[in-house]
């Protein structure tokens, strides 16, 4: 039989930390040999939200390095650029005619990248106070006063309650839903369109994602069904499969949230990039507790728990080893030895990323190679769906 066919899409953002290479990356690394994988840099997804045009051209070639730097062999997995291959985009307008607004109206993740939630909520405290909105409402009530038989003082504690109540807050949340929807692009509504038809390009059995994407590897089976309902098989239907999340490592300054690039503090996520005095640095301020004993708590030691579990995963030693081993150590030294195995870690990565700074014709030749080598299988499925659908002569 066949390999199974395999598809990710890598979003270029920016600076890669170890939460991402040790959650995730290490895993597509992984069964490289066993599947037919192709790894694709979604740069036409990147777009959905504004981008400044010279650091996503920076983030695309900075994305390929570490992925080749993480162990991404261009001998075994197919690595290119989205835009690259123009199959991508003109797919995803024909799919666009086989999906309907109802299906994209209930995905989440539009809803959520269309409307921060810190804006939200000001806005919802905005309107609450604001005059005008309350004025509109008592205004659909006023002429219910006209009727004698009103008695105003129960009239009056009703609007107040209906003001203070659910629907009212209804009202506030469909605004703010109706100001952050028009004010997104048709893009960012559409993405995962264009995400059904980076799948179905490439006859793609399986798709490893995490659970947020769950949601759009469905509609790609959705449409993907339909179309073959419709027309007789055109598309592969894939599976998704839900990744198993590798490592959860959490930020070094609030251990009971997960380390994250968008996290206001530096201090709290260790990038690829970082170096040797950087890294110790970080480490020797990570959030800890005041008991001074090196045992994994998630609930109590939180702290303590993430820098084991960092220690374990990058030296691939189990946790109760390493307490043993660090029961008469203080946090000082603990801490120490922690950021020596993150630098013993990241070093053959960050040699790597020094070659591919030297020579980043080289990357662009791996990404260009790529996007030719997946060329075939692309063109043949745009070629069968045109014929399904009639197109052109
Ligand atoms: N939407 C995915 C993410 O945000 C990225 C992506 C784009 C993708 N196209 C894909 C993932 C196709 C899997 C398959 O992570």
């Amino acid at each position: 039989m066949a390999n199974k066919r395999v598809f990710s899409g890598i979003q270029p953002s920016g600076d890669l930390h170890i939460g991402n290479y040790l959650g995730a990356m290490v895993n597509w690394v992984r069964g490289q040999g066993e599947h037919d994988n192709v790894f694709c840099i979604v740069d036409l997804h990147a777009i959905t939200v504004p981008q400044d045009p010279k650091i996503l051209k920076k983030r695309i070639l900075e994305n390929a390095k570490m992925y080749l730097a993480a162990g991404i062999d261009p001998k075994k997995s197919t690595l290119f650029v989205q835009s690259d291959r123009p199959e991508h985009s003109e797919l995803a307008w024909i799919l666009n005619c086989f999906t309907y607004m109802g299906e994209m109206n209930r995905m989440t993740q539009f809803k959520e990248k269309s409307n921060q939630t810190k804006v939200r909520t000001e806005m919802k405290k905005i309107l609450k106070k604001q005059k005008g909105y309350t004025t509109k409402y008592l205004e659909k009530r006023l002429d219910e006063l006209k009727d004698a038989k009103t008695n105003t003082q129960e009239w009056f504690e009703s609007v107040m309650l209906e003001i203070q109540k659910e629907q009212f807050d209804q009202e506030i949340e469909a605004t703010i839903d109706n100001y952050f929807a028009s004010n997104a692009t048709v893009g960012l509504f559409d993405y995962p369109v264009l995400m059904a038809a980076d799948i179905l390009l490439y006859d793609t059995d399986e798709v490893p994602v995490g659970d947020d994407q769950k949601q759009h590897v469905e509609i790609a089976r959705d449409i993907a069904k339909r179309v073959n309902n419709k027309f007789g098989k055109v598309f592969t239907v894939p599976e998704p499969i839900i990744k198993k999340e590798g490592a959860r490592i959490m930020s070094l300054v609030d251990p009971t949230k997960k380390m994250a690039k968008s996290d206001d503090s530096e201090n709290s996520y260790v990038l690829l990039r970082d170096n040797a005095d950087t890294i110790y640095k970080k480490f020797a301020r990570a959030t800890t507790d005041s008991e001074n004993v090196i045992k994994f708590d998630k609930e109590k030691k939180p702290g303590i728990s993430n820098l084991l579990n960092i220690m374990s995963v990058a030296t691939e030693t189990p946790i109760p080893e390493l307490e043993k081993k660090y029961a008469d150590s203080n946090y000082g030294e603990f801490k120490k030895d922690v950021a020596d195995c993150v630098i013993e870690l990241l070093k053959p990565l960050q040699e790597k990323l020094a070659e591919y700074d030297k020579n980043e014709d080289y990357v662009r030749k791996v990404l260009k190679d790529g996007a030719e080598a997946v060329a075939p299988r692309a063109q043949a499925t745009l070629e069968r769906v045109k014929k399904a659908v009639g197109l052109g002569l």
